[in-house]
């Protein structure tokens, strides 16, 4: 699905926050765990470290730190948030869902709150639903947040998954924004075909967990990386080309590419494909590795509170995962609310 978020209330990004868990797990310590090692590590993925919860962190516990954070930024209260829109395929459980709990903890006593699952698209996702909201007038302000807790589905013996992924937690407060800034288009797609590809087996009602299950470890991650990596490439580009040219913008007009952090390599082929320089370019998988929906709102936290985003930039965010889903996002950036 694509559109241009024309018509309606212009809607942007009024404040961002984010938070990661206080453990670094190295690429050292992984080669203690499997048979790996940095220089693979490294020169495969461009991951050197990842960050891992406390035992007794779940995924509303990341979200809160990083939507508190968000909220301040952004000046709005928690009690005037409409809506709450928590990205995840690490909820702290089934139900009740982890924006109701995150609610809850919050004091957003008005706000509606649901979960959303897409993969690593789902902040793109969330972003996407909750302009719609705000565009159409029905809410104000709706805090979207992508987090997961992918360390407690990880299967650590498996040296092909295991070194990819980590824990984190981003957040945006969206609202509304003058005319001409804030989100231009966005793009939305799925690939159901390629659902084997990269998925948790194990769970759910097609196969609750039993003994089978925590044998073969099919309540874990599995991934087929070869087939992700391709399909990655391939979304990457085509997704950003299609958000700047529903926007009336050119690859020149980009300031900043916010991808998802997957691998470095799948980064630099979007970049290719933009022809964007590389300080265009917001890159911190090689601290975090692969956060899933926490990925984008992480790196685009970071590039605001730097000071690399600033008023007036034009953003492109994109981003993939399991599903197949894939989301982008083009903008103007301007944290400034419209009265
Ligand atoms: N350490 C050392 N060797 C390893 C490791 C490791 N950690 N992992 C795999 N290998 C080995 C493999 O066993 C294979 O050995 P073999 O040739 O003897 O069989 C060899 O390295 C090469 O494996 P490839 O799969 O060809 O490696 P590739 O260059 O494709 O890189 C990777 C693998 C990093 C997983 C890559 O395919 C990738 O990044 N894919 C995309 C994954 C991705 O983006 N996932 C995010 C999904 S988002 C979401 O929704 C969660």
């Amino acid at each position: 699905m694509m559109m241009k978020t024309n018509g309606g209330q212009s809607v942007g990004i009024l404040g961002t926050g984010s938070y990661v868990p206080e453990k670094v797990l190295t690429n050292q310590d992984l080669e203690k765990m499997v048979d790996t090692n940095d220089e693979w590590i490294v020169s495969r993925t461009g991951i050197k470290e990842r960050r891992i919860a406390a035992d007794d962190q779940a995924a509303s516990d990341l979200a809160y730190e990083a939507a508190l954070k968000a909220l301040d930024a952004s000046g709005v209260a928690a009690e005037d948030l409409d809506l709450i829109i928590v990205a995840t395929v690490t909820e702290d459980m089934s139900f009740p869902s982890t924006s109701n709990l995150l609610q809850d903890r919050l004091g957003a006593k008005k706000a509606a709150a649901f979960d959303l699952s897409a993969a690593c698209s789902g902040f793109l996702y969330g972003l996407t639903t909750g302009t719609q909201f705000i565009q159409n007038g029905m809410y104000r302000y709706v805090l979207v947040v992508g987090v997961e807790v992918l360390s407690r589905i990880v299967n650590w013996e498996d040296r092909n998954t295991c070194v990819l992924f980590g824990d984190g937690a981003g957040a945006a407060i969206l609202g509304p924004v003058e005319d001409g800034y804030g989100f231009l288009s966005f793009e939305l797609g799925s690939d159901g075909s390629g659902g084997d590809l990269l998925k948790q087996a194990a769970g759910g009602s097609r196969r609750p967990i039993d003994e089978k299950v925590l044998e073969d470890k099919s309540h874990c991650i599995y991934m087929n990386g070869r087939e992700v990596f391709k399909f990655a490439v391939r979304v990457m580009g085509n997704a950003s080309e299609n958000v700047l040219e529903k926007a009336g913008l050119t690859k020149e007009d980009v300031d900043f590419l916010v991808p998802h952090q997957a691998n470095i390599r799948i980064i630099d082929s979007a970049v290719n494909r933009l022809g964007l320089s590389y300080d265009k370019v917001v890159v911190n998988v090689n601290k975090y590795g692969n956060m899933s929906s926490a990925s984008i709102p992480v790196a685009l936290d970071e590039a605001v509170r730097d000071g690399r985003i600033q008023d007036g930039d034009i953003l492109v965010l994109v981003g993939f995962g399991a599903g197949l889903t894939w989301g982008a996002g083009a903008m103007k950036w301007s944290t400034k609310e419209k009265k």
